[in-house]
């Protein structure tokens, strides 16, 4: 049973948004799993993996932002920011020996679920107006390559 399921009220409408955020609730499923086996470096790993996509994914949401001439980017992109300063914390705490998987996990769950039907939905319209299959491919493969 996965800790989290992606479904269609999830959807922005542009597919390679949605399957980046599909990545990520892998990633947390993928923690869950680690968690379950109590393997701290497997943890570790996991949890490298998943700030290093988020970061990733939410540079690439910022470069379609800037390219869209979407008018709320800066108010996103301090969103993306203050989103990521928490999750290095935790990381910094499960470093230090704290066990705060859980709350890692429900924190972004909830953080992520709430941003993508409002904040990221928001930006869709402007967004998928500029974009089209040869400029994401291009723009995905310099961030995600
Ligand atoms: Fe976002």
């Amino acid at each position: 049973m996965s800790y989290w399921l992606w479904d269609t009220s999830l959807s922005v409408g542009i597919d390679v948004i949605d399957a980046q955020h599909r990545r990520i609730i892998d990633y947390l499923n993928e923690l869950e799993v680690a968690k379950e086996s109590a393997d701290r470096d497997t943890v570790s790993e996991v949890l490298a993996g998943l700030i290093d996509y988020t970061r990733t994914h939410f540079l690439f949401e910022e470069e379609l932002m800037t390219q869209a001439g979407y008018t709320l980017s800066d108010e996103h992109k301090a969103t993306h920011d203050a989103f990521t300063a928490q999750m290095i914390n935790y990381v910094r705490q499960h470093e230090s020996g704290r066990d705060v998987t859980r709350k890692l996990m429900s924190d972004l769950r909830i953080w992520l679920t709430n941003h993508i039907k409002r904040d990221d939905k928001d930006y869709a319209r402007s967004v998928s107006k500029i974009i089209n299959k040869g400029w994401v491919r291009k723009t995905r493969d310099s961030f995600f390559g």
